[in-house]
């Protein structure tokens, strides 16, 4: 069975571009990528067709990651598509939400912290308006939270 995960924040050029590489890494790293297709979605649409914002890509190079994508808004039908779909932040969970009044879907939503086994951060900080600091923060959190989502999914 192939389960669909998709990640959600705001821009869609900086955390969950970030998630989903991360993701697709482990996956690939565990020989799993059969099981799982990855994708990534903003809730905001300014961003649409850019690939990752190129400070993400800096801190991921430093790492030997290439981060890869380009930029989508979140829409409804993708509450159908997706098996789980894990929002950044807070905002950006509600946001999701807003587009199932029926809250026919929102069993599928989680917040991407709940997944964390080292941090206790509830959300994963916007590091747009800040220095390079947050963004390596931002991928450390990430992997963290990857590694658990992974470890659970695989249960
Ligand atoms: P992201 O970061 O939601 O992690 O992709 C942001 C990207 C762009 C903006 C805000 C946050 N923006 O205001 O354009």
């Amino acid at each position: 069975m192939t389960q669909k995960l998709l990640f959600v924040c705001l821009g869609n050029i900086c955390r969950s571009p970030a998630a989903e590489n991360i993701m697709n890494h482990l996956i690939a790293r565990e020989g799993l990528g059969e099981h799982f297709i990855c994708d990534s979605a903003g809730t905001g649409g300014w961003h649409v067709g850019a690939p990752p914002d190129r400070r993400m890509r800096a801190a991921a190079k430093e790492r030997g990651m290439d981060f890869v994508g380009s930029a989508r808004q979140f829409q409804a039908i993708d509450l159908q598509e997706f098996d789980l779909i894990l929002a950044m932040d807070r905002d950006n969970y509600r946001n999701i939400l807003a587009l199932d009044p029926q809250k026919k879907f929102a069993d599928k939503v989680k917040m991407m912290c709940g997944y964390c086994e080292t941090h206790s951060d509830k959300e994963v900080p916007d590091p747009y308006y800040g220095g390079a600091d947050g963004f390596n923060y931002v991928i450390d959190l990430l992997f963290d939270a990857c590694r658990g989502l992974l470890k659970s999914l695989k249960n």
